[in-house]
C-alpha cells in the first residue's frame, strides 16, 4: 500500500457537528468502561461522513479526545485504511477495485475511463461531481469489475461493469441521476447471466412443491412461497357484528377486499400494472417483484413495516431504499387513480 498523508491544505475552523459527536458517543457507550478507543472505526466513519466524505486533522484530533486516545493512534489507523480519505473528494467518491480479479476481467478500461474523464488517480473533475482512487479487492470479485461509489447518502457497489456501461453511470451521476447499485448487466446478483442453471427441477426445496423439511424434529411443512420460513397459521380473527346491523340497520357499502401481500399462483386479479411508474422500481425491480408474487400497485399500497422488511430481503433490496423512495405512499396515489379511472369508465358504459 501506498503511503497515505493528510491533505496538505486543512480548513481553519473544522468542527465535527453536534450530532456527528452524538452519533459517536452512542457507540462509545456500546464498549466497556476504559475501552472507548474500541469505538475508532466507527467514529472516524462518522467523522467523514460529518465533513463531507473526507477526514480534516481537527477531526482525528476531537476524535482522539473524545475516546481518551493519544493523537498518533488516531493518525495510525486512519493512514492505514483506504476506506478513510485524507483529502476533500467529489459529491461521488469512486473507489475502483484493480486486484487480479478484477483486472482479469477489464478493470484497466474503467481506470482508462476514470483518467480520461476525471483526471489521475486522487483526483477530483472539475464540477467537483466525481473523484476517484484505485483500491485492493472490495469482495464481490464474483462480478467483477466493480467499483464502490458513496455519497453523503450511500456507499454502493456498482458490479458487472464494462467500459460502456460505466460511462453511462458516471454520466448519470454527474447530471444528478439516480443509479441502481449491484450488477449494471442484466444478471441478478451474483447469479449466471440468463438465469440460473442448476437447481431447476423437482426437488426438495421446488416452489410449487409442499413437502417436509428433512432431519427436522418434527415435521414442518414448507411455505410454497419459494422457500422461506414455514408461515404459522392465522387464526380467523374474531369479528363484531356492526353496531348497525345490531340496530337493524342496512349494512353500508362492503369494502373492497384487501389486496394479498404476494399473489403465489401469479397476476390472478387482472393484467398486472406497470410498476415501473414507481419512482425508484426500474424493470429490474419489476421483474424481482413480479417474480415473487408483487403485481399490482394496490398491493404495494397496503404494505405495513413488516410487509416492506419481507420484500427488501426477497427483492435484495438494501433495507431503508423502499421507506426513503416512498414506494407505498407512490403506489397508493398510483392505485387511487387507476381506481377512479375504472369507476369513471364504469360510469359511462
Ligand atoms: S478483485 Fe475486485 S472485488 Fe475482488
Amino acid at each position: 500500500m501506498s503511503a497515505r498523508r493528510l491533505a496538505i491544505s486543512q480548513p481553519d475552523n473544522f468542527k465535527l457537528s453536534a450530532s456527528a459527536k452524538k452519533k459517536i458517543a452512542s457507540w462509545v457507550k456500546k464498549y466497556p468502561k476504559d475501552r472507548q478507543r474500541s469505538a475508532l472505526i466507527p467514529a472516524l466513519w462518522i467523522a467523514q461522513k460529518d465533513a463531507g466524505g473526507w477526514i480534516p486533522e481537527a477531526a482525528l484530533r476531537e476524535i482522539g479526545d473524545m475516546l481518551g486516545m493519544a493523537y498518533i493512534r488516531v493518525y495510525e489507523v486512519v493512514t492505514f485504511y483506504t476506506m478513510f480519505n485524507l483529502e476533500p473528494v467529489g459529491e461521488h467518491h469512486i473507489q475502483l477495485c484493480g486486484t487480479t480479479p478484477c483486472w482479469l476481467r477489464g478493470s484497466d478500461d474503467l481506470i482508462a475511463v476514470l483518467e480520461r474523464r476525471i483526471g489521475p488517480r486522487g483526483s477530483v473533475s472539475e464540477d467537483g461531481k466525481l473523484s476517484w482512487v484505485e483500491v485492493e479487492c472490495l469482495g464481490a470479485c464474483a462480478n467483477a469489475p466493480m467499483a464502490q461509489i458513496s455519497n453523503s447518502q450511500d456507499d454502493l457497489y456498482y458490479e458487472d461493469l464494462t467500459a460502456e456501461n460505466f460511462e453511462a453511470l458516471l454520466d448519470n451521476l454527474q447530471s444528478g441521476g439516480v443509479v441502481k447499485g449491484g450488477p449494471q448487466n442484466s444478471r441478478h446478483t451474483s447469479e449466471p447471466e440468463g438465469g440460473n442453471t442448476t437447481l431447476k427441477g423437482e426437488g426438495p426445496y421446488h416452489e410449487e412443491k409442499i413437502v417436509y423439511l428433512p432431519n427436522a424434529e418434527k415435521k414442518t411443512k414448507l411455505s410454497t412461497h419459494g422457500g422461506g420460513a414455514p408461515k404459522a397459521k392465522r387464526k380467523p380473527a374474531k369479528t363484531k357484528p356492526a353496531a348497525s346491523a345490531a340496530k337493524g340497520v342496512s349494512a353500508s357499502k362492503p369494502k373492497a377486499a384487501k389486496p394479498k401481500v404476494i399473489y403465489t399462483d401469479g397476476p390472478t386479479d387482472g393484467a398486472p400494472d406497470d410498476l415501473k411508474k414507481i419512482k425508484g422500481i426500474g424493470p429490474k425491480f419489476e421483474g424481482d417483484l413480479n417474480s415473487k408474487g408483487i403485481y399490482y400497485f394496490r398491493q404495494i399500497a397496503a404494505w405495513k413495516a413488516a410487509d416492506v422488511k419481507m420484500v427488501e430481503e426477497l427483492i435484495d433490496s438494501i433495507p431503508g431504499r423502499i421507506k426513503r423512495d416512498e414506494w407505498v405512499k407512490q403506489a397508493k396515489s398510483l392505485a387511487k387513480q387507476l381506481s377512479s379511472q375504472a369507476s369513471k369508465q364504469g360510469a359511462k358504459s
